[in-house]
């Protein structure tokens, strides 16, 4: 697995193990942390592009599929720094492909996003839903998947796309969590705020057409998402003719106003909130249609609740904080 010592990927780790799969970490701990990856999991310190590395390592520990999670994550830094983003996504991206079949790795799962639709006609979104990307994020990682698929048709090796939409929440039993400084994510900075780290919660728009004005999103617990991607490598294994480009979402939305209520009940405080303008790119509403992944991998969701995804969130919040004291 790449990326396993970030948010995503670490969770990953953990559904990996439970499901009796060995897993392997490379990381190069830019943004992820040592201490995120159980110490019975190997670990590689070092960068998904770098193939001789990634070659031994598919060597040595005979691997025989790819979860890929590494890559850079802010979309308005990718607008800034779009090469970043061309770099760590993209580029690494097919490297880390090259090296995988010239290795022999059969299996490929990749970390793709909603932003790869950019702003849908439609909604809910479903997986024929035109990919237009309005940003460089969106763009690299829309790269790699036409990568992926054209390599599934040249090489002996199949893959799954998932397409995440809005992550959040926090390993229900607290042995990981988001833990990036500076994050933007809406429910990582309103539970920050809540625990008195930061003083009010910008809310980025009023005006959008939705229900109460303000952004609508799809937030699936990380937990949940990390047993889409066990399900996702039984499925590659089962059926290696066949590769997938799935929605990874609960087919529902949120407000920021209906999120931000949820910290306050679930926190048991009242969040200072101070409206702000759009932020440039944000989608009025950005929901998944999930009807794929729940009939192709008979994915049960556990933690489809506002509240308990808040919850999680700020036990982890609150563990953090105990763990810097
Ligand atoms: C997130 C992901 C992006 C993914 C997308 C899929 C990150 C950093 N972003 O973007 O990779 O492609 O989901 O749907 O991982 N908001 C506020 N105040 C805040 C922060 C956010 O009002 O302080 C609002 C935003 O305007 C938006 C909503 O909350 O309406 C969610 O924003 P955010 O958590 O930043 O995620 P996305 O931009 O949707």
């Amino acid at each position: 697995m790449t990326g396993g010592a970030g948010y995503i990927g670490s969770h990953a780790v953990l559904a990996l193990q439970d499901a009796g799969w060995p897993v392997v970490v490379i990381d190069n701990l830019v943004t992820g942390f040592r201490w995120a990856v159980p110490h019975d999991v190997p670990f590689v310190e070092g960068d998904v592009a770098d193939m001789a590395l990634v070659g031994d390592t598919i060597r040595r520990h005979n691997i025989g599929a790819i979860l890929h999670f590494a890559g850079s994550v802010v979309v308005p830094e990718s607008v800034e720094n779009p090469l970043k983003y061309y770099r760590n996504n993209t580029a690494a991206s097919r490297n880390l492909i090259e090296a995988a079949v010239a290795s022999g790795v059969k299996h490929f799962i990749f970390s793709s996003t909603a932003a790869t639709y950019g702003i849908p006609d439609v909604s809910p979104v479903t997986e024929t839903t035109p990919q237009r990307p309005i940003n460089p994020y969106g763009w690299s990682k829309l790269m790699t998947e036409q990568m992926l698929a054209d390599t599934a048709l040249a090489e002996d090796v199949n893959y799954c796309a998932l397409r995440y939409f809005n992550v959040a929440g926090a390993d229900p039993h607290g042995r990981t969590g988001q833990s990036t400084a500076g994050a933007t994510h809406l429910i990582k900075v309103a539970g920050e705020a809540a625990l008195g780290k930061r003083a009010s919660v910008a809310i980025f728009g009023s005006d959008f057409d939705t229900p109460d004005g303000t952004g609508v999103r799809d937030y699936i617990h990380v937990s949940d998402l990390a047993a889409a991607h066990v399900l996702a490598l039984n499925a590659l294994v089962a059926d290696p003719a066949t590769s997938l480009r799935l929605n990874c979402g609960y087919g529902r939305g949120f407000s920021v106003l209906d999120v931000l209520d949820a910290v306050d009940r679930v926190a048991g405080v009242t969040l200072t909130r101070e409206m702000q303008p759009r932020r440039a790119g944000d989608p009025d509403s950005l929901i998944s249609d999930n009807r794929a992944i729940l009939a192709r991998f008979g994915w049960q969701p556990r933690y489809d609740d506002l509240d308990t995804i808040v919850g999680h969130a700020l036990a982890w919040e609150k563990s953090l904080m105990a763990r810097a004291s």
